[in-house]
């Protein structure tokens, strides 16, 4: 049977009145390389899509889901986890969200004004701590000790696969990422386009699933 990959893309806008917001730089590009790789090598699709310039095409294989908040990219994944067999975390959640929404405008007549903000959930560390049998692959997007934090995310959040950036990739059309696997394995990979760092992170996630099946004696 065609397996299904759920995919989180792009980032999340966290609104503090009606016209202004937290996020961050995510531009999309990876989660919708991604997808495309998937596509191609037969997956099904569900793509649960922050707010990104880049569209992903939806079709009968590939299905698109638009989400602003981080609590809606939440909603729609645990929706959705239950038609997956494999999740990938390629989006940039916003890591706070406002506790107080203005419901109008906020006006600028004070000099300091200051900002309330609380954790949202960490959707990738639920999807591990619900999933199964499915293989979860994130990314770790660090500015410094990028392999010791990713591998701290790879083992905190019970990921089978974690991809480790630097920050040059964000908004880039290229990355030289580096593969942590929950075996302990390591895999650098040379600087290239997303398409092709997409196409490296599908066939691992094809390895992963076709040692599962081995393992299970199927
Ligand atoms: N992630 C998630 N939900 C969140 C935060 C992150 O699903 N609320 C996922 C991302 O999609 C990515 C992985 O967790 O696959 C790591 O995200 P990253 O932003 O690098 O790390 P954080 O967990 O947010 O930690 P920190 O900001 O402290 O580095």
């Amino acid at each position: 049977m065609t397996k299904t990959i759920l995919i989180t893309s792009g980032p999340t806008r966290e609104y503090i009145d009606p016209v202004r917001f937290i996020s961050n730089a995510s531009s999309g590009k990876m989660g919708k390389a991604v997808a495309e790789a998937a596509l191609k090598k037969g997956f099904n699709v569900i793509v649960i899509n922050g707010p990104s310039p880049e569209k992903i095409k939806p079709s009968k294989k590939c299905k698109i889901i638009n989400v602003v908040s981080a609590s809606q990219m939440f909603c729609a994944v645990k929706s959705n986890l239950k038609y997956a067999d494999i999740f990938i975390g390629t989006a940039a959640v916003a890591d706070y969200a406002p506790v107080f929404v203005s419901k109008i405008k906020i006006k600028k007549n004070k000099n300091i004004i200051s900002l309330k903000l609380k954790k949202n959930q960490d959707i990738i560390k639920y999807v591990a701590e619900h999933k199964g049998f499915k293989t979860v692959a994130g990314f770790a997007l660090e500015t410094n000790n990028i392999i010791e934090y990713a591998a701290k995310k790879l083992k905190e959040k019970k990921l089978d696969m974690i991809v480790a950036n630097g920050p040059e990739t964000i908004s880039s059309g290229k990355s030289n990422p580096v593969f942590l696997f929950a075996d302990g394995r390591e895999k650098k990979l040379v600087r290239g386009t997303k398409q092709y760092v997409a196409k490296e992170i599908i066939n691992e996630i094809i390895k992963i699933e076709s040692c599962k099946t081995c393992k299970n004696g199927n």
